[in-house]
């Protein structure tokens, strides 16, 4: 039973503990190893939750940025107006954002700590700020921190606004009053509200510090951003909640060690999804890669067997990118399949399908597969190019070092098309590649001379051309 306190006109439940799902937020009464809503394991965590909202928590009806009354409206009549696209500065930013940042728009950017989420928010920030008022809310890092990040940045010139505040209530508070078009909020796990008794960063304080900043910049016509920090397992804390309360959700991809870094758009509503902006971290913060086909290749001019060139394609453009593959006999009764980059059950598959439809046995043999320069790829049009690196690390004979492969294998050793075969044959040629292996179905009608394009329908013809393309 809960004990009701009745403090002048409104009843307040007393606080008490639950678990909460620090993935999808569902709630359970008792602690278990496993949630029942999204089966993640060991993701409950106990929380100290109010039964009932404190009379202070503001509540909304309609969507997250209507007024309250609330009516019936026909389609046709509502004007769409398409919305004019506010450029970053950083063409490779706008480019995931979907062509520029929207009046009104929320935009999550997530990514592991000292990525570049901080630095690169600052950037475009400080660029925005000479046309338009901004505001960056700093949580986490005092405002002489970022001052001597500007400055790293050779970036003092500049009309940003700093607070340093975690009370939600107090920072829409000041935006009320500075009327800032763009926030940055730095992070959100920071945050937290009055009205929860639950610490910073739980799964209650993020979605409730979201829902009202969200409120607010919908009111407002405010660009606000969300960082977010990514936990041990990869995922933002309550990332569910998050993602579905925002309109755009951003995540910096790609290894600490290496230079480069991705940004890939996993949900746009103003844009295309799964697109990918390429950035390098230089001295002076990010900056972004205008030809991001050139620093996915490793360099090696010397062709060396197991390497493959293959043509991606990543949101809206193609994008070459090369695979290596190392077969090496194993010594373990297990073999061995190990990939980076790729996903490991489509290489066991892929190995099926080479044995059966090709006559190439692997059995005996470690496998091991790596995507050069940190990328993910999940598209199945790395199959074919898959495929030849395997066999030619097999057979220790290289490629011909001008050639590029694409298309995706069927389990009966088929070679399917793929969308966007004409501008992934033309992103290979612009880099002076005169070799391409392509499924049959999405052949050119015509090439230019000097070009050599091989266009297969079963994975058998890829073994019959092997003499012509390999050195
Ligand atoms: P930061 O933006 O603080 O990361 P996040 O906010 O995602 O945690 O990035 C910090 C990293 O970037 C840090 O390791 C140093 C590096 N860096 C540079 O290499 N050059 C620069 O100009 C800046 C500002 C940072
Ligand atoms: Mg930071």
């Amino acid at each position: 039973m809960l004990n009701y306190i009745k403090i002048g006109e409104c009843i307040l439940a007393k606080a008490k503990n639950l678990y909460v799902c620090s993935n999808c937020g569902a709630q359970s009464l008792k602690w278990m190893g496993q949630c029942l809503e999204c089966n993640v394991w060991n993701s409950l965590h106990e929380e100290r939750v109010a039964e009932n909202l404190s009379p202070n928590t503001m509540r909304y009806s309609g969507y997250a940025g209507a007024a309250d009354n609330s009516k019936v409206i026909s389609l046709n009549e509502i004007q769409a107006i398409d919305n004019k696209r506010i450029s970053t500065g950083i063409m490779e930013f706008d480019r995931v954002l979907g062509n520029g940042l929207v009046a009104g728009s929320v935009i999550l950017l997530g990514g592991d700590p000292g990525i570049g989420k901080s630095t690169l928010l600052l950037q475009t920030l400080i660029g925005l700020s000479l046309d338009f008022p901004t505001l960056y809310v700093t949580g986490e890092e005092s405002p002489q921190q970022i001052a001597l990040r500007a400055q790293r940045l050779n970036l003092l010139e500049n009309k940003v606004q700093l607070l340093a505040e975690t009370r939600v209530s107090r920072i829409i508070e000041i935006c009320a009053q500075t009327k800032p078009c763009m926030v940055v909020i730095d992070s959100i796990q920071t945050l937290y509200c009055d009205e929860l008794t639950s610490a910073p960063g739980s799964v209650s304080q993020v979605r409730e510090s979201a829902a009202q900043l969200v409120h607010y910049a919908k009111r407002t016509n405010t660009i606000l951003f969300l960082i977010g920090h990514v936990t041990k397992e990869g995922a933002l804390a309550g990332p569910r909640i998050l993602e579905h309360m925002v309109d755009t959700v951003l995540y910096f991809e790609g290894q600490a060690d290496s230079r480069f870094r991705m940004i890939r758009a996993f949900k746009n509503r103003y844009g295309a999804a799964n697109e990918l902006g390429v950035f390098a971290m230089t001295e002076q913060g990010l900056r972004e890669v205008a030809n991001p086909s050139a620093i996915f290749l490793s360099g090696y001019q010397q062709a060396v067997s197991g390497s493959v060139i293959m043509a991606t394609w990543e949101g809206t453009r193609p994008l070459l990118v090369e695979v290596q593959a190392l077969v090496n006999e194993s010594s373990l009764a297990q073999p061995r399949r190990v990939t980076v980059g790729f996903e490991q059950n489509r290489l066991a598959m892929l190995l099926a399908v080479l044995q059966r439809h090709a006559g190439t046995i692997i059995v005996n043999q470690d496998v091991f597969i790596n995507i050069v320069g940190g990328l993910r790829v999940v598209e199945t049009a790395v199959d074919l190019a898959l495929l030849l690196a395997i066999i030619s690390s097999l057979r220790n004979q290289a490629v011909k070092s001008d050639l590029v492969a694409f298309g995706e294998v069927g389990l009966a050793g088929e070679i399917r098309p793929v969308q966007g075969g004409q501008e992934r044959l033309k992103e290979a040629l612009k880099h002076g590649f005169k070799r391409v292996i392509m499924p049959f179905a999405n052949k050119p009608k015509s090439v230019a001379t000097g070009i050599e394009v091989y266009s297969l329908q079963h994975i058998g013809e890829l073994l019959e051309i092997l003499p012509k393309i390999m050195q």
